[in-house]
């Protein structure tokens, strides 16, 4: 039963690889399956997410900012039962759906792919070297926390990787891992094997706890989204539980699991 926490997106073999991007790709996902959306469909390029229109939502973000002809930025707030009951969505952000496509196109016998493959090709389903892929946030956490440790009860290994922010550590992720790695230890106790990066993890969540204001206060990124009018999301993403849902990577998406 081990646990491991990367603070940015790194190839693993683990049998359940998360993915954690707080800010706000996690959180808008769970929201929108939460909602009703049917799939989500990440992309890592804006013209991987265009390529499958007509007939899909377009979301995503540049710079925080909605792209040119899509339906729906990046902000949780959008993300309503109204605009994505029964709707798939194609969607693409600057860190998030790149990390998946680090962790997606992982394998230990193959290189990283280039980040223009087009994610839904990386994965058939089964997937051959992760059992299942899934996002966290705080707004789903609990939900994240009873599907894993199951899981590694059954002697599953789980690699947490942050998301991080072009290419570097985020404060806002790694307190989630953290907030992971307490929750599953206080669960399963000392049979729990961590890396480092789990410990440490778990230290950023003890600064913080549950004050979520203080902790977009310090991040780089929250600061970033306030000062671009923004800052509304960040309630929305610190409303602990407030969409329990595990999106589950099937068939090239994520479902609600
Ligand atoms: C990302 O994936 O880079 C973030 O979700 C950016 C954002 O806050 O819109």
């Amino acid at each position: 039963m081990s646990l491991s926490v990367s603070f940015s997106p790194v190839r693993t073999d683990a049998d359940v690889a998360v993915v954690i991007d707080v800010l706000r790709f996690t959180t808008a996902a769970a929201i929108a399956l939460v909602n009703g959306a049917r799939s989500i469909i990440a992309c890592a390029t804006l013209e991987e997410a265009r390529a499958h229109a007509p007939g899909v939502l377009l979301a995503g973000e540049r710079n925080a900012v909605r792209p040119e002809g899509f339906d729906l930025g990046n902000s949780p707030l959008e993300f309503t039962k109204q605009a994505v009951q029964g709707r798939d969505i194609a969607w693409t952000t600057t860190n998030g759906t790149r990390a998946l496509s680090e962790v997606l196109g992982s394998h230990p016998s193959s290189p990283l792919p280039p980040t223009s493959t087009p994610l839904s090709s990386l994965a058939p389903a089964p997937l051959p070297f992760q059992s299942d892929v899934v996002l966290a946030s705080y707004v789903n956490l609990s939900a994240v926390v009873a599907f894993l440790a199951p899981r590694l009860e059954a002697r599953s290994a789980v690699a947490i990787a942050c998301s991080g922010r072009e290419g570097s550590f985020a404060l806002e992720d790694s307190a989630c891992a953290g907030a992971l790695v307490r929750r599953l230890r206080a669960a399963l106790g000392d049979r729990l094997t961590m890396n480092d990066g789990a410990r440490a993890s778990a230290c950023i969540d003890e600064a913080y706890g549950e004050d979520f204001a203080r902790l977009f206060r310090d991040a780089q990124h929250g600061r970033f989204l306030r000062d671009h009018g923004f800052g509304a999301d960040l309630d929305a993403c610190g409303a602990l539980d407030a969409a329990p849902v595990v999106p589950r990577w099937r068939d090239g998406r994520f479902v609600a699991g």
